[in-house]
Formats: C-alpha cells, structure tokens, sequence
C-alpha cells in the first residue's frame, strides 16, 4: 500500500458569514448595532485518508459533515487552509474549470432526485461529463454511458428515460453512474443512502462495497446513521461543532471510544440487522455554531468537564496507533 494519502486535509476551515436580515437592518437605522454573524461550520480539521481506505464521518446535524465534504470534493474552498490530492494542492488544480486531475474526486449526494435534472434523460445526466471533458469521444458515449450503467446494476435499455420513470434505488444508482463516468478514484458520499428504505439502502451499500473493490475506490462516507457507518467503514471520524474530536479504526472507535462525545454517541448503537434504536440522546442542546463554547466546544453537555475544559481547547492526541482523541482527560486532566 502507498505511504502517501490519497487526500490530505490540512488546517481545514470553513466560515459562512451570514448578511444582518431585514429586521436588523431596520434596528440598524434606529441605533442598533446587527453585525454579520459568522458560522464556524468547519474549524481547523487535519485528516489524511489513504489509498483504498473508506473512512466513516460522523457527527450530530449541523456540526460541518457536509460543508467538510463539499471542501473536500471542491464544491467549496476553504477559508483557511490546504487539500492535498496525491500530494499537489487541489484547489488550485482545479482553480481554472475541473481538470482530469480534479474530476477524479466526485460527490455523490443525498437526494438523487433533487441532483438529478428532471429534463434530462440518464444518458446525458452520465454521459454530459465525460464528453464535455474529453475523457470519451462523442460518438463512443452511448457505449461508455451502457457500460458504467450495467457497473451500476441498472439495464442500459432504459438509458432514454427520465430520473422520474425510475425508482428511488434506481436512482440513487443512476447518480453512483454519473458519478463514475468520468473515472473518479475518491468519492465522497454526503448521506448517499439516507433517502432510501432500509432494504433498497443494503443494496447501495453493497454496490458501494463492490465498486470499491472493483475500481480501487477511495470513500469519504457521511451519514449520521451509526450502523452504516460501521458496516462498511475501515475508519470512523467523529465530528462536534466543526472539529473532529476523535478518529479511530473502526473496531476500536466502536468498542472503546475514548472522547465523553463519543462514548455518548455509540452507547446503544444499533446493527443493520437491528435497527429500531438511532443515536442514543446527549443530555444538552448542541450549542451554536455562531457562538461556539470556550475551550472544549463539548464541555457545556458533557459528564466529566472540569475548569480547564473552558478555558483550554484540547489538541487531537495519539492514544494508540491511528486512534485520535481530543480531551484533556488523556493529556493530565480537566483541573
Ligand atoms: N451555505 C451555507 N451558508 C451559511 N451557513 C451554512 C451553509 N452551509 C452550512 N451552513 C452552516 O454550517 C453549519 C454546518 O452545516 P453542515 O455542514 O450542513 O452540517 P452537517 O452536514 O453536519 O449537518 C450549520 O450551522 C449550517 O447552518
Ligand atoms: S476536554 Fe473536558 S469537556 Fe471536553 S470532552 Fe474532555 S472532559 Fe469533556
Ligand atoms: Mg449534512
């Protein structure tokens, strides 16, 4: 196996700045004093994923799952800091239109049918890019197009119809084929199976395991569903409020989860045989990520929080090899 990641996260923030609205405006004019909030939505994440290696991103809604994915895939570039993709800075690749370099890291997302254009038959939704970027010449596209759909488990006969004619399966799968077609080796799936029902969501996730194996994929799975996560990842990566708080191969993050978040996230997690108990509830609101806590981000939720969690954020410290944990419990205590 190569020693150099495939994709290499380095200092990854991500803010929004979020415009004063109308009313503060108005407030604005008689005296008040409305500034643009701004969301810490990513702050300062370091991950490297190897070659092959499918890693697991999990955390609560809204603590930057996605809005890390789409820096990743370059739908967004960061405020701070660099994605490495094999080793050369993927943004500025990418910095004049997708390049053969840049198109080889895809998304695929949640709801095929809000991606999917609804006037376009699915042999130009798989077939447009590849043609666009010259990976497959016009006259070829049909049989290119037949090929990544049989890839995909779908029958080529139907490649004149729209996303609408197909099932929700169908088309989850019709967006794995648009996805594919121009020959990616890193996929980040943001919730790729979240839509479906539970039995049609096995399925996926079996192509998803078969493709990897076939094609050398690499994933950056993200799901706020535990058991999926488990099922298929060789890593997990466990995020709150846009930091990554631990990170550990699977088997242990699912066996011995060192970070309080952790522990409180995967007690009680369900299997994909038993699935009737979600994430167990963490006692405490998730704070705001306008106004993100002091120091350990989780200190105002969790059960072994002493003075230093507010004042201190705790830095990721290795506690065996691969596995990752920010807490000030493993670097001499929360006094
Ligand atoms: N385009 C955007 N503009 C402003 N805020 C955003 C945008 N995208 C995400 N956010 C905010 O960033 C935070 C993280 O969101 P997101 O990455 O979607 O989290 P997750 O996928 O884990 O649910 C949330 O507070 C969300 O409201
Ligand atoms: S640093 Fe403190 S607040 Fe944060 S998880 Fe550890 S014990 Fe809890
Ligand atoms: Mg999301």
């Amino acid at each position: 196996m190569s020693t150099q990641p495939i994709i290499s996260m380095q200092g990854i923030s991500m803010r929004f700045v979020k415009p004063v609205d109308t009313a503060g405006k108005i407030a604005n004019l008689l005296g008040a004093k409305n500034e643009p909030e701004v969301v810490h939505a990513v702050n300062n994440v370091n991950l490297d994923i190897m070659p092959g290696e499918v890693v697991g991103l999990v955390g609560e809604s809204g603590c930057g799952k996605s809005t890390l994915g789409r820096v990743v895939a370059g739908v967004y570039s960061p405020s701070e800091g660099t994605i490495l993709y094999n080793g050369q800075d993927f943004h500025k690749m990418g910095a004049r239109g997708p390049t053969l370099e840049t198109l080889a890291v895809q998304m695929i997302f949640q709801d095929p049918m809000a991606s999917l254009n609804p006037r376009m038959r699915v042999l130009d939704i798989v077939g447009e890019a590849p043609v666009a970027h010259g990976l497959v010449d016009k006259k070829d596209m049909q049989d290119h197009v037949a090929q990544v759909l049989t890839r995909v488990g779908l029958d080529p006969v139907y490649m004149r119809r729209y996303p609408h004619q197909f099932s929700g399966g169908q088309r989850a799968r019709i967006g794995i084929a648009r996805a594919l077609a121009v020959n990616p080796k890193f996929l980040v799936c943001d919730e790729s199976v979240a839509a479906l029902d539970v039995s049609i969501q096995a399925q996926v996730l079996n192509l998803f395991m078969d493709l990897r194996r076939e094609l050398n994929l690499t994933y950056l799975f993200i799901s706020h569903d535990l058991s999926v996560v488990r099922y298929l990842s060789d890593r997990v990566v466990i995020m709150y409020l846009g930091r990554v708080v631990e990170s550990a191969p699977v088997q242990q993050m699912f066996e011995g989860p060192n970070h309080p978040y952790s522990q409180a996230l995967l007690d009680n997690v369900p299997t994909l045989q038993n699935r009737k108990q979600r994430f167990s509830t963490i006692k405490g609101e998730i704070p705001s990520p306008l106004h993100p806590p002091s120091g350990c981000h989780f200190h105002p939720r969790c059960p072994k929080a002493g003075p230093r969690c507010q004042r201190e954020e705790p830095k990721l410290r290795q506690l065996a090899p691969g596995h990752f944990s920010a807490c000030h419990l493993n670097d001499g205590g929360t006094e």
